[in-house]
């Protein structure tokens, strides 16, 4: 079931005389309890979609479906409402610096006009939530950037929101706590099964969060596929500028120079296993494996990517090797014949 559905999107603004189209015709749905990420290069035109989704920004056309309901149509008031329903995090963390943590978090309510009792009670839990009770009475200076971003969750959560826009909620953090808010972000979405919009440039980011990702390059929507096929069959180059290194071309020659054995490709897909496969099959048919190349990614579904091996060992044992590989649905390539025997073709 789509929570949210935008249809032919398009915003532009004047540009030296002429119109810069930032979001032009863009469609996608995003289904409840799904992480639905918008990946693309600074400039492609993310933040304007994400504030055309919960009209901050008035879209020149379109229609954006929350609810049931097509926002562009909706009178002020409806549209308050909807926004309630859609709590928003940026880069920048966006918060008071001169209330507390509590304070903070407590403003939704107040502007929602809850009474002080369930104010206190409501931020209480939120704040037990993100593990920062003991900093209630804190100011966001006084906090790091992980911190901030779990206030911010906070904050937006407060009313119970049934979709997320996360604006590059993790490009100002060192990867330590990218990591912090990331791991949030996901026990987030498990545990109160809202859906988000995450945007980013980050495809580590992406890579561990997001059921599908749509890749957007100058203000349209280029290419959208799960994040597996994404990596598996990038399509666009834009795309591929975003994995980039996933898949880099690997010379024959050089890999014929590193080894006289058999050089083998070996394609794990996401739910595979890979380094106790690797493990596994050396112990089991004695095989020192040579790990030449590769590029392993950590995926919700599984680990997903490539490893370009030789096997030292016997002959015989290599090719049982290579028939369990493939009975665990492993994709084998043989690259080079070994042996000076040229490349397989
Ligand atoms: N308020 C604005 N006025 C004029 N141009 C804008 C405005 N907001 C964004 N743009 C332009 O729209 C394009 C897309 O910007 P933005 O949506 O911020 O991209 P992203 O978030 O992907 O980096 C950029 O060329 C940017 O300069
Ligand atoms: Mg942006």
């Amino acid at each position: 079931m789509a929570i949210l559905t935008v249809k032919n999107l398009s915003k532009a603004f004047p540009l030296e005389g002429d119109t810069l189209k930032a979001v032009d015709d863009v469609s996608f749905s995003v289904n409840e309890g799904e992480i639905y990420g918008l990946i693309g290069l600074s400039g492609a035109g993310k933040s304007t979609l994400v504030r055309c989704l919960n009209l901050l920004t008035r879209p020149d056309q379109g229609q954006i479906w929350f609810d049931g309901l097509d926002l562009v149509d909706q009178p002020e008031e409806v549209l308050r409402d909807k926004r309630r329903e859609m709590g928003i995090i940026f880069q920048h963390f966006n918060l008071f610096m001169r209330k507390t943590v509590r304070d903070n978090v407590a403003y939704p309510l107040r502007i929602a006009g809850k009474s002080k009792e369930e104010i206190r009670t409501r931020v209480d839990e939120l704040l037990d939530y993100i593990g920062l009770k003991a900093h209630a009475g804190s100011y966001p200076a006084e906090l790091s950037g992980g911190q901030k971003q779990r206030v911010a969750i906070a904050r937006a959560l407060a009313l119970n929101p049934r979709l997320l826009l996360s604006d590059e909620a993790t490009s100002a953090l060192d990867p330590v706590n990218t990591e912090l808010v990331v791991t949030m972000l996901r026990k987030v979405v498990e545990d109160l099964g809202i859906a988000v919009v995450l945007i980013t440039h980050q495809m580590e980011v992406a890579k561990v969060l997001c059921d599908r990702v749509a890749v957007m390059e100058s203000g349209r929507i280029v290419e959208e596929n799960t994040v597996e096929a994404l990596f598996l069959q990038p399509k666009e180059a834009a795309t591929r500028k975003i994995v980039r290194g996933f898949d880099e071309d690997i010379s024959l020659e050089h890999l014929a120079d590193l080894t006289s054995a058999p050089v083998y490709r070996l394609g794990f897909r996401a739910g595979s296993v890979t380094r106790p496969l690797v493990s596994q099959i050396s112990r089991r048919f004695d095989l020192d494996v040579n790990i030449l190349a590769g590029n392993i990614n950590a995926l919700v579904t599984g680990d997903i990517g490539y490893l370009v091996v030789s096997f030292d060992g016997q002959e015989e044992r290599a090719r049982e090797a290579i028939l369990h590989l493939r009975s665990q649905g492993v994709e084998i390539q043989r690259l080079t014949n070994g042996g000076n025997g040229g490349y397989a073709s």
